[in-house]
């Protein structure tokens, strides 16, 4: 089929490039020209494994453009997934889509479907359907342009991983033929399919991804618990987790979660209630707790230390998980400026996200070239991402490089007692030792 991507950020351009491989045409448009031109060159503007070589694979079935008319024209389906950025109010912008939705109503020549992956508010897509019939009214054009809500549930690191062996694929849709389209879309994609309503639709997406954010902040909040009482976290997980009705993912304890996704989509479904005078204690809840864990680390530290004035603090790991550069309300920038404001010197270790880090701080910190650099001569480490580097890493080498070997680790990288035995004085979440 004939496809157009609207906007190929992570999601847009994993979509495009895995649709590329199974056969369809894709073109991808995005406004940002020097994005545009990387791809052009085969660069691919995100880090994600496979997707490079995948690109290069598709090339033949992939054209980038920054030009609406060229892309829109003649595609059968527009898959619509631009950013749709939290406002001040907790609200989602929908400015990028309304952008979109107007230029696909000048440029389309034939019937078309719109597939919107962009995460929206329950109720925007009717609105979209009905922004497009009085545009294509006005523009007085006689073609038909349906629009399906087919949320997105990729994670990143392994976001083609994700798309090409979905969990499932949703459809919000009004109407069969659209929902036809979109079968013939997915066709070799082996998942089963959830047809519905396109409010149903969008909410599936939020509610998914709050229930994910909610189990994190649960366990988050029985781990601050079981620190209370001596239990260890870990294994009260474990014995949660063999229940089928709660399953054993998405149960580890931490320092809060992070991303471009959940703090932002559990603000949106929390606004879009108070909007209808409703509140969601449950997702209130979730956003509270896991404000207040991001510093939790940082706040047993200063039962060590008075201040953090003049010491020397390694950090290592600052994404929001390991297998991405992306530091978007990554735990770690919630606590870098209290080391910085007490006036401590920070030595910090990522094996991919510093070009990001230094992009927020530039020549306030000190970017180190690997762990033991970041460890040499350091009064205490905060571990805020668990990168397979640092799980590895031989305990012994905490204490025979740190001045002080006290490790804070936000991850639960390692065994309490193995740290105790490497010599190291450990502080970890939801586990004594
Ligand atoms: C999330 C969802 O998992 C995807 O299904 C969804 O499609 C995506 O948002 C989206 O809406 O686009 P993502 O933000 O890439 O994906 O990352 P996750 O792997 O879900 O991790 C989010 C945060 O939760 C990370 O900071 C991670 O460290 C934290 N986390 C995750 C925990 O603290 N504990 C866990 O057990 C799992």
């Amino acid at each position: 089929m004939n496809i157009a991507v609207a906007g190929v950020g992570y999601v847009g351009l994993v979509t495009a490039v895995c649709l590329a491989e199974q056969g369809h045409r894709v073109t991808c448009l995005d406004i940002d020209e020097e994005k545009i031109r990387l791809l052009r060159q085969g660069k691919c503007s995100i880090y994600e494994s496979e997707l490079e070589e995948m690109m290069d694979r598709n090339r033949d079935r992939l054209v980038y453009t920054t030009d609406g008319d060229e892309a829109y024209r003649w595609a059968e389906v527009i898959i619509i997934s631009v950013g749709t950025p939290e406002k001040k109010d907790g609200s989602a912008n929908l400015k990028y889509i309304h952008d979109v939705v107007r230029q696909i109503a000048r440029s389309v020549e034939r019937d078309c479907v719109i597939a919107v992956k962009s995460t929206v508010p329950v109720g925007t897509n009717d609105k979209l359907a009905q922004m497009l019939e009085d545009q294509l009214r006005d523009l007085r054009k006689d073609v038909r342009i349906r629009v399906v809500s087919n949320p997105e549930f990729l994670s990143q690191g392994t976001a083609v991983k994700d798309t090409l062996h979905a969990s499932r694929i949703v459809l919000g849709a009004e109407d069969e033929q659209s929902v036809d389209v979109m079968k013939r879309l997915y066709e070799s994609f082996n998942c089963p399919i959830v047809v519905t309503d396109r409010r149903s639709a969008e909410m599936i997406k939020y509610a998914a991804n709050d229930f994910l954010a909610l189990k994190i902040s649960y366990m988050n909040e029985i781990a601050n618990l079981c620190e209370i009482v001596g239990a260890n976290v870990e294994d009260v997980a474990a014995g949660m987790g063999l229940d089928k009705r709660i399953g054993d993912r998405f149960l580890n304890a931490g320092i809060g979660y992070g991303g471009s996704c959940f703090p932002k989509d559990t603000k949106a479904l929390h606004w879009l209630a108070n909007y209808n005078d409703y509140e969601l204690k449950t997702i209130k809840a979730a956003i509270e707790v896991n404000e207040a864990q991001k510093i939790r680390l940082m706040k047993k530290a200063r039962k060590y230390f008075h201040s953090f004035s003049g010491l020397n603090i390694a950090i290592l790991g600052v994404t929001f998980k390991p297998g991405t550069d992306d530091l978007r309300e990554a735990p770690s920038l919630a606590n870098i400026p209290f080391f910085l404001e007490d006036g401590a010197r920070l030595q910090v270790w990522d094996p991919v996200g510093m070009d990001n880090l230094k992009k927020i701080y530039d020549g306030d910190l000190t970017y180190c070239a690997s762990i033991e650099e970041s460890l040499l001569n350091a009064d205490a480490c905060f571990i805020f991402t668990e990168w397979q580097e640092i799980k590895a890493l031989d305990l012994r080498t905490y204490a025979r490089l740190m001045k002080r070997p006290l490790v804070f680790d936000g991850r639960n990288c390692y065994a309490p007692e193995e740290a105790k035995a490497a010599g190291i004085r450990y502080e970890s979440i939801g586990r004594s030792g």
